[in-house]
């Protein structure tokens, strides 16, 4: 299919076949959050393990954390975020409808009730904020985290002092982050509460450029082997007039979604803004010593950040088929084995033959993420699995009693080969590689 799908097939695959729902969907729904089923959670899982496999391949010199949700006030007033994270908001005083005003033209009218009676436009702080704690006074604020980097930041020096790395080294974790958006849009893409898998790598200042294009191919690398279509992934560098304040240069990753090229994750050549920042709010000394110039000095940061979400979304998209076959449309999800959430299925002809293939299926299970399939007709059982991006079938019948072997039909092709019981650990493995 050369046509993309339209953001409606996607959620409605999404909804029908148990990869994503609307949060609390039997009270109505929580507006900007989404919960992942079976199959969403499965391909959560390993894309995240795509990632740090990534990362891994990577670098040796890149060690994991895991911090908290919250965070306390001052390290967000280090951060920068209780100040500048905001994004300016305005309301329609008919309807009460709440919009970002840079994404509106208010000489017009509001586009949900047709009236145009605008407030002023004013600044709405994204993070959340809650209460720690029994006591309730501005001691006890805090705020659930809009980003996961800080936890890496503030721990900057736990990690160097206890991990016996050296400068260069990357600090990468995986979780959620939280941010009031004031429009939450399209589907995974804008959400109020999500994912992120952030690396940042610590090196000295002469050495971030050189790092920060490393850091640069290396993603490059990342999306060729996840599989998206180069043709739908393009790099933006950010002009120096758009840069944060505490950037000395950014990329952005983008997608070419079906509404259109927007942001997937983000490169940035933070300077040394954050560490120095720490240092001064918290009164910590968060310099390193280096042996060779025996001065002390604030690392810099290149950091990669990309949502878990947003890059389920665009794998979705991308791997989304409908195709002809024998005058019947196929919906499969060509997506890279690895992220597929069933890696294979195993299937008995007929139920007759189930003991055998509960067999195959229960001495698989434990190795791979595989799913036993043995309700309707064959020919539906595999559009069930093409669909929901099952890479491998295996088919147990009349003949294997006899000669041990399976049918393999592969997703791709729907080619259907034989081959030995003994063989399908490796050949799943081998199509996992791939
Ligand atoms: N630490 C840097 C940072 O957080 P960001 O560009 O604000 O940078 C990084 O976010 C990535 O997190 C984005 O490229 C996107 O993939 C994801 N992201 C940000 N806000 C999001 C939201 N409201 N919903 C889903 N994903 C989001």
């Amino acid at each position: 299919m050369d046509k993309k799908p339209s953001l409606e097939t996607i959620v409605s695959l999404c909804k029908r076949r148990g990869f994503v729902y609307p949060s609390a969907e039997i009270y109505g729904g929580l507006n900007g959050v989404y919960d992942f089923g079976p199959l969403g959670s499965l391909t959560k899982q390993h894309i995240r393990q795509f990632w740090t496999n990534h990362l891994k391949k990577e670098s040796d010199n890149i060690v994991f954390l895991e911090g908290p949700i919250l965070g306390p006030t001052p390290m967000w007033q280090a951060s920068g975020h209780l100040e500048n994270f905001h994004d300016p908001m305005v309301d329609c005083l008919n309807c009460k409808k709440r919009f970002r005003s840079d994404e509106m033209d208010l000489e017009k009218a509001c586009p949900s009730c047709g009236v145009k009676n605008w407030t002023d436009s004013r600044q709405f702080n994204l993070m959340f904020k809650t209460q720690m704690g029994a006591m309730v006074d501005q001691s006890s604020d805090a705020y659930l985290r809009p980003e996961t980097a800080q936890a890496i930041f503030v721990n900057f020096k736990n990690v160097y002092s206890t991990s016996r790395i050296k400068i260069p080294f990357g600090i990468a974790q995986i979780g959620k982050a939280f941010r009031n958006e004031i429009t939450p849009k399209q589907f995974l893409f804008r959400t109020r509460e999500f994912e992120q898998m952030e690396i940042e790598w610590f090196c000295k200042a002469e050495n971030s450029r050189k790092f920060f294009e490393f850091w640069l191919e290396a993603r490059h690398r990342f999306y060729q082997n996840i599989g998206l279509n180069p043709d739908n992934v393009r790099f933006e560098a950010h002009k120096p007039e758009d840069l944060s304040h505490y950037s000395q240069a950014t990329t952005d990753v983008e997608y070419k979604f079906p509404f259109g090229w927007k942001e997937l994750e983000g490169i940035a050549d933070r300077g040394n803004f954050d560490l120095t920042q720490h240092t001064k709010f918290s009164g910590k000394d968060l310099s390193v010593f280096d042996e060779e110039t025996k001065e002390s000095y604030i690392p810099n940061v290149v950091e990669c950040s990309v949502g878990v979400d947003r890059l389920f979304l665009a794998l979705m998209c991308d791997a989304y088929n409908e195709e002809e076959i024998d005058g019947e449309t196929r919906i499969v999800l060509k997506l890279n084995p690895a992220i597929a959430p069933i890696s294979a299925a195993i299937m008995p002809l007929i139920k007759k033959l189930s003991e055998p293939a509960q067999k195959i299926y229960d001495s698989l299970k434990f190795k791979f993420s595989m799913q036993y399939d043995e309700s309707g007709s064959i020919g539906k059982r595999y559009r069930r699995q093409d669909e929901i991006g099952t890479p491998l079938c295996f088919t147990y019948d009349f003949d294997s009693e006899n000669d041990n072997m399976v049918t393999v039909r592969e997703r791709d092709t729907t080619n259907q080969t034989r081959i030995s019981i003994d063989t399908i650990e490796d050949y799943i493995r081998k199509t996992l590689q791939t």
